[in-house]
């Protein structure tokens, strides 16, 4: 499968100069961009205009619930998120609130809203790190997460900070050039 580091087609700004960083500044941030990030989410489509997410966040300085977030991540994400200023749990809930069926689209729903979200800390000068990388079972316990919703990323937000600060392995990730497969390996005008 072919790749390349550079953009090849035009794409807006907020694309260009998102990354998913892991070294993030100690800087905390303001309240009301916290909300506006969850307020892009608000904005986000999602089947039958369900709107399945719900976020748990904390920062830095609610040390109780913050730690709550950081005790389920994988030690391998907790090593560069032990100073990010806002950690958030995305969670979706599994039925329709209309109908007793189960929403099928609500784990896809809730990766758009996430994707909102992180176009949305670009706008504002921050960046977020997505988590697959947490114990499903702690989440559930720490977060009291009823049966009715399933918890899908955790997520890192900051301000960018200093890549040189990151443990060596991790900083040589960080400044490597970002990879993407071309569109011809995946983007098709012609059946299967
Ligand atoms: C669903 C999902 C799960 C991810 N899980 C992790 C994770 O547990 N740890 C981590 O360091 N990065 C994680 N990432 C970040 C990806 O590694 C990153 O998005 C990918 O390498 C592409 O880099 P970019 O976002 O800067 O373009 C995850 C991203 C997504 C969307």
């Amino acid at each position: 499968m072919q790749k390349s580091s550079t953009i090849e087609y035009p794409v807006t700004a907020l694309i260009q100069n998102r990354k998913s960083i892991r070294a993030f500044s100690a800087a905390p941030i303001e309240g009301e961009k916290i909300f506006s990030l969850f307020e892009a989410t608000r904005w986000a489509p999602s089947s039958a205009n369900e709107q399945p997410w719900v976020y748990i966040y904390a920062t830095r300085d609610q040390e109780t619930l913050w730690n709550k977030l950081f005790e389920c991540l994988d030690e391998g994400n907790k090593i560069w998120t032990k100073d990010a200023p806002l950690l958030i749990a995305s969670l979706a809930r599994k039925h329709f609130t209309r109908y007793s069926s189960a929403n099928a689209h609500a784990m896809y729903d809730l990766g758009g809203a996430n994707s909102f979200l992180s176009l949305q800390a670009v706008e504002l000068g921050l960046q977020v790190r997505q988590m697959a990388g947490f114990d499903m079972a702690k989440a559930v316990t720490n977060l009291q997460v009823p049966d009715s919703f399933e918890v899908g990323v955790f997520l890192a937000v900051g301000y960018p900070g200093d890549p040189t600060s990151l443990p060596e392995k991790l900083k040589l990730r960080e400044l490597a050039p970002r990879e993407r497969f071309l569109q011809q390996e995946f983007v098709m005008n012609r059946t299967f």
